[in-house]
């Protein structure tokens, strides 16, 4: 029996120390020392020795149980320690490994073009100025001289919120309120969100964008006008770009105008682009109607100044081909990873 007992002292010791997983360990705990184990097989059969030998056997069963449960013990804490390194070297973060890109989008093809017009008025000393979208008809209609019977409503008809507030049809408002709150002289542009009850088409949207332009000093003229707008239009289109002026009609400018770009793709000869007229109207413009500088808080007999308006959505279409103006809100990826 003794020797048996040793045999599995033995035997349990080799196994444990090529043992490499919990696995293994476990089966060996249970391989020797559980109830059905090798060991309660043995102490089992005790009942067969004499008196004197009991005891012995008995102590040297218990060295071997304490003896292979500390090995077990051993193994365990090994084999943990061991997972733990294997853990820690494989989840170590390598930074040198390329990441992953992110995708930062593109800007919209609205953005692009009213960051340029931006620009090339910045650069000409134009303030930049900002306006609510929702405005009173006094600002919207009123003061920019075009009362409640004009015609010009008509065409100008809007989101109503009440009898005097609007969702404004056009950037205009911010003339008046820009001579409210500042001195001339003074040049700025302000570009914005404007909305009509039109339905949408392929060259209509119920909202759309223009930017406003106003120039108040003393002495300005139509020669300044047409000087800056030719400078904006070379800058937009190329050196090579002439404008045209067309006698036209807005209640807020007295002399009104209509401003044409040579077709800045034939040049100036004809083509699908112009429709064969060579020109392309972008903006209209005039200089600003004295009742105008007056409802803005401007004495006209001392000041007089120009004002534009650019649609933006026309001058993207045009730079980028796009003849439908719905693409433009519909957030299509397909569409916008072009620009
Ligand atoms: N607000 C006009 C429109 O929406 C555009 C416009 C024309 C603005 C002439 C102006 C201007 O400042 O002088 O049709």
């Amino acid at each position: 029996m003794k020797t048996q007992l040793e045999k599995i002292r033995q035997n349990a010791k080799a196994a444990l120390d090529s043992f490499e997983t919990k696995e293994q360990v476990e089966e060996a705990r249970i391989k020797y020392l559980g109830k059905k184990g090798e060991l309660t097989a043995i102490l089992k059969q005790m009942g067969k020795l004499s008196a004197e030998e009991r005891p012995v056997i008995g102590q040297l069963a218990n060295e071997i149980r304490a003896d292979i449960e500390k090995k077990i013990a051993l193994k365990s804490a090994e084999i943990k320690e061991k997972e733990l390194e294997k853990k820690l070297r494989e989840e170590t973060i390598d930074v040198t490994m390329p990441g992953m890109p992110a995708s930062i989008g593109s800007k919209h093809p609205l953005s692009i073009v009213l960051d340029e017009i931006k620009e090339i008025f910045m650069g000409m000393g134009f303030d930049i100025a900002e306006g609510p979208e929702v405005e009173y008809d006094y600002y919207n209609f009123e003061a920019l001289n075009i009362p409640k019977d004009h015609p010009a409503r008509d065409t100008q008809d809007t989101f109503y919120i009440d009898d005097n507030i609007v969702l404004r049809t056009q950037t205009s408002p911010m003339q008046i309120r820009f001579m409210e709150s500042h001195e001339p002289p003074f040049r700025m542009i302000a570009p914005g969100r404007v909305f009509r009850s039109d339905a949408v088409d392929a060259t209509h949207s119920p909202l759309f964008h223009q930017i406003e332009g106003l120039v108040v000093d003393k002495g300005v003229t139509m020669a300044d006008l047409k000087g800056t707008l030719e400078a904006f239009a070379k800058r937009l289109y190329g050196e090579n770009t002439k404008i045209r002026l067309r006698p036209h009609h807005f209640p807020f400018t007295e002399p009104s105008c209509e401003i044409d770009v040579s077709c800045f793709k034939c040049g100036g000869k004809g083509c699908p682009m112009c429709k064969g007229e060579g020109w392309i109207e972008i903006l209209g413009g005039g200089m600003v109607h004295p009742k105008v500088l007056k409802n803005g808080g401007v004495d006209p007999n001392i000041y007089s100044g120009f004002a534009f308006g650019i649609g933006l959505e026309r001058l993207v279409m045009f730079r980028f081909n796009i003849d439908d103006m719905r693409l433009l809100y519909e957030n299509d990826l397909r569409f916008l990873q072009q620009f």
